[in-house]
């Protein structure tokens, strides 16, 4: 079966306790079994990794190279300083969609700027946990369209 790759980076492990007025009360694990349903609904297997360091993220991008048809991506903080995973991104062929559960938009300056989203296939921002069932049904019609990250 092909497979989604679905990747959280730093706090994530976090959800459902970390300021649930910004990110809501959904732990990580009732947003994997959700997006693992809608992978499931459509024919696709779920692999999820979560790291708070971002040299493991990068790891598994490459690692997964080959693997996984497509990439639904939470890189938290690391969307507004990271070189490195911006780098990744462009390194692989599987497309990538960069996820952010509050509207990124509406807070501080500093989290406006994404270092990632030139490299990725698409974005879903601000509509909670829910945009990742949103970006892993956007990123199914992408692969099965044969578009990659642009
Ligand atoms: C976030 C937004 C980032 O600015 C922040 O650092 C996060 C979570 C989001 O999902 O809204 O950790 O990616």
């Amino acid at each position: 079966m092909r497979k989604l790759l679905l990747l959280n980076g730093p706090n994530l492990n976090r959800l459902g306790q970390r300021e649930p007025d910004t990110y809501g009360t959904e732990t990580l694990d009732d947003v994997i079994t959700k997006v693992k349903e809608a992978a499931e609904e459509n024919s696709f297997e779920l692999v999820d990794f979560q790291s708070n360091h971002e040299g493991e993220l990068i790891d598994k991008l490459h690692e997964t190279e080959g693997e996984v048809s497509g990439i639904v991506f939470n890189p938290a903080a690391y969307t507004h300083t990271s070189i490195a995973l911006r780098d990744a991104i462009a390194s692989i062929s599987a497309p990538v969609i960069e996820v952010h559960i509050s509207n990124v938009h509406q807070r501080e300056a500093f989290r406006h700027h994404s270092m990632l989203a030139p490299v990725c296939a698409g974005q879903v921002v601000g509509f909670g946990t829910d945009g990742y069932r949103l970006a892993a049904l956007g990123l199914i019609q992408k692969i099965d369209l044969g578009e990659g990250n642009g």
